[in-house]
């Protein structure tokens, strides 16, 4: 007969079993744990975007070596059909097409969710033409001695990369591929589902533990493509901006997604966070992508009660640096306890887009999402992200 130890005794070692069970299932952070118990994924932002020319086999390989779990195509479709990865339509910003005087006469405007834009759309162009452009990095402050070098991908390539790496590394990489202005793409007769669809059935991706989750900012697209496959759907969340307070700003074109303002459905972002809302998503996506602020907003502050934000670090500019965190919101929590997984964007290095809190340190911000329970994260610096984990 096994000797009985008093009940004071035995409640406190289930208590520390517990405690170390939900350690193990948090990725070793005090705090809740992911939906699934495991460490929190990390999702190569356009590849490691921090780096290289976003969205170039070149992007995605570094985000590999950087240890991501994903990486991520957004895709748009070319005048032939075949999706290639781009953040956006217009190609002026991430390729050299302006320098182009081949091209000069195919600078054209079109209005993207109700927004009317100048540029090169790769709508206007075939896949040869893609292919003789070049990628550049579109931000500025990052590296652009690369620029001018890499191909525009398509994502069968990217498919393809995902799976010889996987096979040469011995760790499954999966892609994350996002639906870009699905109704956009859909007036043009150049609707991205189907395409999409073909081409995960031909990598023999179609089930829930396949290396794939799909995204969008759009509502219908994804209920769609729930009825044609039973991969991951992410029903993504964005916002205009974040106000001094710290409250979410909502302003077209990012107040909703554009399916519910073509629709003329009252309904915005915020709606999609509510308990109504998420449960909603519930119903065809199996997580939910908000931007960092729905779930760990940040306020600045005004000491000398001037009227004006303050300064925090002297630096003579207000920006994110000037924020102070908030408490994290109750969107983790509210999205697990229906079984929606939440993987939030985009995380990046550069100080200047760090909470004060963080004191320039960006592994500290991955640090707080991880204690809250985040079950992945798009970054810039995916090697950062998880050496943070
Ligand atoms: O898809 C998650 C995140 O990438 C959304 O932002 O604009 O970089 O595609 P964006
Ligand atoms: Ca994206």
């Amino acid at each position: 007969m096994p000797t009985r130890r008093p009940l004071a005794s035995r409640l406190a070692v289930t208590l520390i079993s517990l405690a170390v069970a939900s350690l193990a299932a948090c990725g070793g952070d005090n705090g809740p744990p992911t939906l699934n118990g495991e460490k929190a994924i990390v999702v190569g932002h356009r590849g490691a975007s921090g780096y290289l020319p976003e969205h170039t086999l070149e992007s995605y390989r570094r985000a590999i070596e950087g240890g991501a779990d994903f990486i991520e195509p957004d895709l748009v479709a070319t005048k032939d059909g075949v999706l290639i990865a781009r953040h956006e339509p217009n190609l002026i910003a991430t390729t050299d097409v302006s320098e182009r005087p081949e091209f000069a006469a195919r600078k054209t405007t079109k209005v993207v969710d109700g927004v009317s834009e100048s540029g090169w759309f790769a709508s206007d162009f075939t896949l040869a033409e893609i292919r003789t452009l070049r990628a550049k990095q579109q931000f500025a402050e990052r590296d652009q001695s690369n620029n001018g070098k890499y191909l525009i991908p398509t994502l069968q390539e990217v498919i393809d990369l995902a799976k010889s790496e996987s096979a040469r590394l011995g760790r499954t990489i999966g892609i994350y591929p996002e639906t870009k202005h699905p109704t956009f793409h859909q007036g043009l007769n150049l609707a991205l589902e189907d395409r999409l669809l073909a081409a995960l059935s031909a990598a023999g991706w179609t089930t829930k533990s396949s290396p794939v989750i799909i995204q969008s900012f759009e509502v219908a697209n994804l209920k769609y493509l729930r009825t044609k496959t039973q991969v991951r759907i992410v029903q993504l969340v964005d916002a205009d901006d974040v106000d001094a307070a710290g409250n979410i700003v909502l302003a077209a074109p990012f107040d909703k997604p554009y399916d519910f303002a073509v629709a003329k459905d009252p309904r915005t972002f915020k709606d999609l966070v509510t308990a109504a809302g998420l449960a909603e998503i519930k119903t065809y996506a199996d997580g939910v992508g908000p931007w960092k602020p729905y779930i760990l907003p940040g306020r600045f502050v005004d000491r000398n009660n001037d009227g004006k934000s303050d300064d925090l670090n002297g630096d003579g500019a207000i920006d994110e640096r000037d924020r102070v965190l908030l408490a994290p919101t109750k969107l983790i929590e509210d999205a697990h306890r229906l079984g929606l997984f939440v993987h939030t964007w985009t995380m990046r290095n550069e100080p200047r887009r760090l909470a004060s809190d963080f004191a320039g340190d960006p592994k500290a911000e991955y640090k707080r999402f991880f204690e809250l329970g985040i079950d992945g994260l798009f970054s810039d610096f995916p090697d950062t992200a998880v050496s943070a984990r």
